[in-house]
């Protein structure tokens, strides 16, 4: 597959000429890259299993990792599912549109192909216009995982989109920065006791205040044996640089003196040396240094957090030190949990 990528920016005046160009692509079983709130999506009609192959093809997605469709209606969601649960019905009034996606039992008119052979699906109405208009006006749910080769960081641009997949799709909608800049929350409400399997902006304790205690599915760690079993995609090595990313935890000054310290000692050694970190206080060190936004602000942090992994990497740093001293509050542990995912060693101080 390698042909020519269109790329619409997309304005008020151009708005629905553009939509409607993609909705044709998309209804003619191609694939488009959308801008949603969280990151960038590679979408392609999840009802057509021609079509959400190429979305595995163009990412070198492993064919077991399943993806979320995409919806701009609860009508659109009662296709697709067996039944949605009061719990689960709860989740969409106080979440939807926005980003938190429901795993729920599936029928048949979802094609294995895009549940990765699962029993469930996962469903999300997208806060984004943009999305929400494609998915309306093609009059087909989006399967759409996030618009990245598999295995690096989610994309927050277009520019980012195109840089992996540029050639490989047959279109994207550039819509500028996305403005969450991490993905959305994924809870498993298909039977037994609600699961969080991936933490993202809707925190656990604004979920827990609509429907009571939730279940934690997911772990930091790669390999760790629950991911797998509730959520095929958590086993894979995610959100990854070309660099090698070291994660420092801790109290603030203690991670920021042991980033002095590690950046001095490896560019001793010849390593060329990014710093990603939640303090200007680094920056007479080097000009390969990302801000992330201040360590009491986790909103601005997911925001710069996939951008600056991306920005250093273009740089060609070897070793990337990120500071992981920020607060865990809010979507402070979603971005907690890429940085842990996309790291070769945490050092805890
Ligand atoms: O914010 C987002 O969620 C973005 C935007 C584009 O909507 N999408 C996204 O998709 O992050 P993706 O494919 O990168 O991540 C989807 C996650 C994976 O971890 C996958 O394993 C899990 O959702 N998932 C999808 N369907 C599932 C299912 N039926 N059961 C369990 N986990 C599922
Ligand atoms: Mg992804």
């Amino acid at each position: 597959m390698n042909h020519q990528t269109k790329v619409f920016k997309i304005t008020s005046e151009n708005f629905s000429d553009v939509i409607r160009e993609c909705a044709e692509i998309i209804r003619r079983g191609g694939t488009v890259a959308i801008p949603t709130e969280t990151v960038y999506g590679l979408g392609a009609n999840a009802l057509d299993p021609i079509a959400v192959n190429r979305i595995f093809h163009a990412k070198g997605r492993p064919a077991d990792n399943p993806l979320i469709v995409h919806v701009a209606s609860v009508e659109q969601v009662e296709q697709l599912v067996i039944e949605i649960p009061p719990k689960a019905l709860s989740l969409i009034e106080a979440f939807w549109p926005g980003p938190l996606t429901l795993i729920l039992k599936r029928t048949a008119i979802v094609p294995d192909i895009t549940t990765g052979g699962l029993d469930t699906v996962a469903v999300r109405m997208p806060a984004d216009v943009v999305a929400r208009e494609l998915i309306r006006i093609s009059d087909k749910p989006i399967a759409a995982p996030s618009a990245n080769i598999s295995g690096r960081p989610s994309p927050t641009s277009a520019a980012h989109v195109l840089h992996d997949l540029e050639g490989r799709i047959d279109a994207v909608i550039d819509a500028g920065s996305t403005c969450i800049g991490v993905e959305s929350t994924v809870i498993d409400m298909s039977g037994g006791k609600p699961a969080v399997l991936r933490p993202g902006y809707v925190s656990e304790q604004k979920i827990e205040e609509i429907i009571g205690e939730v279940d934690i599915g997911y772990s930091d760690h790669v390999t760790d044996v629950t991911d797998v079993v509730r959520s095929p995609g958590m086993k894979y090595t995610h959100y990854s640089p070309s660099a090698t990313v070291l994660l420092l935890e801790g109290p603030h000054n203690l991670v920021l003196n042991k980033i002095s310290e590690m950046y001095a000692d490896f560019t001793c050694r010849g390593a060329r040396v990014g710093l990603l970190v939640t303090s200007t206080g680094l920056s007479s060190l080097t000009n390969d240094i990302v801000y992330l936004g201040s360590k009491d602000e986790p909103e601005e942090v997911a925001r710069n957090l996939f951008l600056g992994l991306r920005s250093l990497d273009e740089r060609g740093v070897n070793i990337i030190l990120a500071d992981g001293s920020f607060t865990h509050e809010g979507v402070g542990a979603a971005v907690m949990n890429r940085l842990r995912k996309a790291s070769e060693m945490i050092i805890k101080l």
